[in-house]
């Protein structure tokens, strides 16, 4: 698997639940299983437009929309982001799937 683009939403919404804050965890949980900073690459989202659902997580190039999560979940995320675990599933298809296929006509495109 190349690198890993994990993005994380800084919308509004997904800010105001703690999504800033989570991003950093999340980017502490990796720093260990990734020293170099190769495998994955934490980045912030303007927004995914599953609003109502977040804090929303999207990994890049798997194509896994994470929706609701809460600092709980990290372990589970970083398991699948930087040890090649499957996603997780719990977390995945709670946004529409047209919401979900904007973000990667988005993400796959040259930007
Ligand atoms: S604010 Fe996070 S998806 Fe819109």
């Amino acid at each position: 698997m190349s690198e890993r683009l994990v993005y994380v939403c800084d919308g509004g919404d997904c800010s105001e639940k703690g999504s800033v804050e989570l991003c950093e965890k999340l980017k502490e949980q990796i720093a260990p299983l990734d020293p170099e900073g190769t495998k994955v690459k934490v980045r912030k989202y303007p927004c995914f437009g599953g609003c109502e659902h977040g804090i929303n997580i999207t990994v890049w190039p798997d194509k896994v929309f994470y929706s609701r999560v809460q600092e709980s979940d990290l372990p589970a995320i970083v398991e699948h982001v930087a040890k090649d675990a499957p996603p997780v599933q719990r977390l995945t298809g709670v946004v529409k799937p047209d919401v979900e296929g904007l973000i990667w006509q988005l993400l796959d495109s040259p930007y």
